[in-house]
């Protein structure tokens, strides 16, 4: 019997605090050694000369085949992680909405029975909670917490869709994940304001995309951001904003930081590479998500944050809709379908981004794997080393690559990122030991993703 499944010599290794020369060799889907010089005694040996070696990505942001703004998103629980795998993300997390009357374990339950036969990298989902439903859902937080499921989120916006939350809601959920060592993931933007200007643009007959835009700008969020980092500040209990794009918010966030609140940013590529101008280019309405992308101010302030640490995780809000129904709100910015791809595109932008020396490589590690991983309690995933899942990704600096819709593998006709330029690429993924993802192929099978059972925080 061979001593390893797979060795992968010659390659730089990438770590959040470190990069080397190293051989690896994988045993049982787990990383078995680390060493200058690892025998090729193995059933599969990669030569990665010349190459970097990197943890696999886990974006922690994505909504799957979910129903949302009169339709479904466009990528099931197949494509959308068949798309994670050859993009380098090797760990996939989901946000299943639990209804009035629905519990937090079977919403997940129901998720994970076709996440089991269809996922093609490895999955956990955080539950959107909607409703505390007199008080049962407190009290299951804990046992669903001791299931693996270790996190939650709040909509502090969507009141039409019947996921908003009130400050009251919030704030007793934050206080129980506080207790259980759990984490509450914040959408936040202002409903009230976004109502009142929607109601006012459409009676003036302002409908296109510009004014998704116009209706949530910088400060309507920042509100609502600063909102949550208040009851975190002052209740001391965990929070995780998710995709942060506007200064003044994510200020607030850095403040509270620097007092020792346990606050948590999240930002996404989009927020990063485009201003709002994109929504007044015809095809708009395919960048109109929530929050709406913001001027070159937040832009300039998020990237400062990504450059300073201040930024914990990039995940990228995948949320795919078709042409046909994004064109819905041709003339109505109300109608379009909020969201955008980029599953495939987090881990390469976020590369390109060090590979141009505007961050470096262990930090792009650190974004969107070390601490997406220790912040949600994946504790065998995020780094490369002895123990860890051979969750592995190889990336070719010099590997010149455009995006297209026709070399992404989602299942959407269309992609906000169409005719970008990335210098470097990821040329092979594992995902423990198992190559999903080789030269532009897809090498998986659906159903080889295997839920990840976390672990709560430490207890203060
Ligand atoms: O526009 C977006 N972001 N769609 C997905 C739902 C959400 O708010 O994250
Ligand atoms: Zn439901
Ligand atoms: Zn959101
Ligand atoms: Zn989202």
């Amino acid at each position: 019997m061979k001593k390893f499944d797979l060795v992968i010599k010659n390659g730089t290794v990438v770590t959040a605090s470190d990069m080397f020369s190293a051989d690896l060799g994988v045993k049982d889907g787990k990383i078995a050694a680390i060493a200058e010089n690892i025998e090729a005694d193995a059933d599969e040996v990669f030569d990665a000369a010349g190459k970097l070696v990197l943890p696999g990505a886990l974006d922690v942001h994505t909504h799957l085949a979910m129903p949302f703004g009169g339709t479904i998103s466009s990528d099931s629980y197949l494509s959308g992680t068949r798309a994670a795998a050859c993009g380098g993300v090797t760990t996939v997390f989901d946000y299943p909405v639990q209804h009035t009357g629905e519990t937090i374990r079977g919403v997940i339950a129901e998720k994970k029975a076709v996440l089991e036969k269809e996922a093609c990298v490895d999955f956990a989902s955080h539950c959107c909670i909607t409703d505390l439903s007199d008080g049962a859902i407190i009290e299951e937080m804990e046992e669903a917490v001791k299931e693996g499921i270790t996190s939650f989120k709040c909509f502090l916006v969507y009141k039409k869709e019947g996921w908003m939350v009130s400050d009251g809601t919030l704030a007793k959920l934050m206080l129980r994940a506080k207790e259980l060592g759990a984490m509450i993931n914040v959408h936040a933007e202002n409903p009230d304001l976004i109502d009142m200007y929607t109601e006012q643009f459409l009676k003036e007959g302002k409908t296109s995309a510009w004014y998704h835009y116009m209706s949530r700008p910088e400060f309507v969020e920042a509100e609502a951001d600063k909102r949550a980092v208040h009851w975190s500040r002052h209740l001391d209990a965990p929070l995780y904003l998710v995709h942060m794009a506007d200064k003044e918010g994510l200020e607030a966030c850095i403040q509270a930081k620097e007092e020792g609140a346990p606050v948590f940013v999240e930002t996404c590529p989009q927020y990063l590479e485009f201003t709002c101008d994109v929504y007044k280019r015809e095809d708009g309405r395919n960048f109109v998500c929530s929050p709406p992308i913001k001027g070159q101010e937040s832009q300039d302030a998020l990237w400062k944050a990504i450059k300073n640490g201040s930024i914990d995780t990039v995940a990228t809000d995948h949320c795919p809709f078709q042409s046909y129904e994004k064109d819905w709100g041709r003339d109505d910015f109300t109608k379009i379908p909020n969201g955008c791809s980029g599953i495939e595109n987090l881990y390469p932008y976020m590369l390109d981004a060090a590979n141009s020396g505007k961050i470096s490589f262990s930090r792009a590690v650190e974004l969107c794997s070390t601490n997406p991983a220790k912040i949600f309690g994946c504790d065998q995933k995020g780094s490369i080393a002895v123990g860890k899942d051979a969750d592995i990704v190889i990336y070719d600096k010099d590997k010149d690559f455009t995006i297209s819709v026709d070399t992404m593998h989602s299942d959407c006709d269309h992609t906000i990122w169409e005719g970008k330029k990335l210098h470097g690429y990821p040329v092979r993924t594992f995902l423990r030991g198992n190559v999903v993802y080789a030269d532009g192929e897809f090498k998986g099978t659906p159903g080889m993703g295997r839920f990840v059972k976390r672990s709560p925080r430490k207890l203060k």
